[in-house]
């Protein structure tokens, strides 16, 4: 098993539509065998690029398309966190307007192969995550989001 990086297939690369994105809540498995939720979205960026990002916000930890269900400004130019209108470059996920400026979006491990989408090293698990207090969640998310 080792060297080797396990790939899972999140969707097909034509479920997002250019200039869309997709929110994807899924399980992972900690390091220490736990489940965890592990709320994610991917942005087709214009060029056909991928782009995925944890899908919480940098300011107040919610998640971007809370309210409407977008995750996009009004002109489509950027990524927008619903609850405080903070707005991210796409490709960098650096906050460029709002409360959490200069901080960033998480990004995800993920890579295009075959037509498919697929989250790189990080291991999903079918089952309901555990609920945690949040400090611990913190802590473990910190560690566990580290793509390459
Ligand atoms: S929670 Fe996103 S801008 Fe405040």
């Amino acid at each position: 098993m080792s060297g080797e990086v396990q790939l899972f297939v999140i969707c097909a690369t034509k479920e997002i539509q250019p200039g869309e994105a997709k929110a994807f809540s899924l399980s992972r498995v900690t390091v220490d065998g736990k489940t965890q939720p592990y709320s994610i979205f991917v942005v087709r960026a214009a060029g056909d690029q991928f782009f995925g990002y944890l899908n919480t916000c940098p300011h107040q930890g919610t998640w971007l398309n809370i309210g409407d269900g977008r995750f996009f400004s009004d002109d489509h130019t950027h990524l927008r966190c619903g609850r405080h209108k903070a707005e991210f470059d796409i490709e960098s996920g650096v906050c460029v307007k709002g409360s959490c400026k200069d901080k960033a979006l998480e990004p995800i491990p993920i890579v295009v192969m075959d037509g498919d989408i697929c989250l790189c090293g990080v291991e999903l698990s079918e089952e309901e995550p555990q609920l945690y207090d949040d400090e611990e969640f913190e802590d473990t998310m910190e560690i566990m989001i580290h793509p390459g």
